[in-house]
């Protein structure tokens, strides 16, 4: 039985934007030019509009999420967990935080776009209840595409804890 990592899930701080802009680098962005630099991704952690939220294992930065919340919908940017700690039930504690955030203010739609070659991550979010709204020709760069996932939040997953 896999052992869940014991994580502390916390709001990113700015000295937590270079960690999580490397990371991204070579974990979500592989193979593209990388577009969420260290400058983005504190400029998210500064803006009210977005939470971005972080697990940490004895202070080392495990994984991390960024979410921008819109009039109707909330945005998921970036969900990374590093590899030495994926199946622990990191990435579905940092949505539950992210998704509850949004439910909070008022917002019962999440929408996010996803490689359509990351088998992992599309089985991770059809578990988490997200369906294929349509999918994005050549959203990466001209040549990789996107689907484009949505959870409507009022169909409560069964995956998600209490
Ligand atoms: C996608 C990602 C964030 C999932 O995080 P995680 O902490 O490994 O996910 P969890 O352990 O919370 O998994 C929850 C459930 O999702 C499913 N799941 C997660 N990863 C899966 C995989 N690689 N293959 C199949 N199912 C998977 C399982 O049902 C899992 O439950 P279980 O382990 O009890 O069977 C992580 O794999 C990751 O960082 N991948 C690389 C970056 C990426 O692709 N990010 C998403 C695009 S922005």
């Amino acid at each position: 039985m896999r052992m869940p990592t014991v994580c502390t899930y916390e709001l990113a701080r700015v000295a937590d934007a270079e960690t999580i802009a490397n990371i991204s680098r070579w974990l979500i962005e592989a193979g593209l030019q990388p577009t969420w630099t260290a400058a983005r991704v504190a400029w998210h952690i500064q803006h009210p509009e977005s939470t971005v939220l972080v697990a940490k294992e004895n202070a080392r930065l495990v994984g991390f999420g960024i979410m921008q919340f819109g009039e109707h919908a909330a945005h998921l940017n970036l969900l990374g967990v590093l590899p030495a700690r994926q199946r622990h039930g990191v990435g579905r504690q940092l949505l539950s935080w992210l998704e509850t955030t949004a439910l909070t203010a008022g917002i019962v739609v999440v929408t996010l776009e996803v490689r359509s070659t990351n088998r992992g991550a599309r089985t991770f979010y059809e578990a988490l209840d997200y369906t294929v709204l349509d999918t994005i020709t050549g959203y990466y760069e001209g040549r990789e595409d996107a689907l484009r996932l949505k959870h409507d939040l009022r169909i409560r997953s069964s995956s998600l804890p209490d």
